[in-house]
């Protein structure tokens, strides 16, 4: 794993998520009060964008938009069906106006 800069804070307001892209490997980073959460953005179920979900930041989780399963963002395990395998998760932190993620190929 290495420290790679994916975005700026103000890119992803508190409440949100958004999809940001390593090299070809789309990453969703989530904002829940200010503690940031990496996961890998394409769904294991299908092709679907989970930075484009519905964020629960009561649950914890994202909603994936095509068959909703629910992704626990700490660490990446679908709570729901119709997926069942976790998305991988990634360390993500902010330095400055910077955030980073811990992300290797
Ligand atoms: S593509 Fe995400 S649950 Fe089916």
């Amino acid at each position: 794993m290495a420290p790679v800069q994916i975005a700026k804070v103000a890119d992803v307001p508190e409440g949100t998520g958004k999809t940001f892209q390593i090299g070809a490997h789309p990453i969703a980073i989530f904002n829940v009060a200010g503690a940031f959460y990496a996961l890998a953005d394409t769904c294991s179920h299908a092709e679907a964008s989970l930075g484009e979900g519905e964020l629960d930041t009561d649950e914890m989780c994202v909603e994936c938009p095509l068959h909703g399963s629910l992704f626990d963002l700490e660490t990446g395990k679908p709570r729901t069906l119709p997926a069942y395998d976790p998305v991988a998760t990634y360390k993500v932190w902010t330095d400055g106006d910077a955030l980073f993620v811990d992300y290797s190929d």
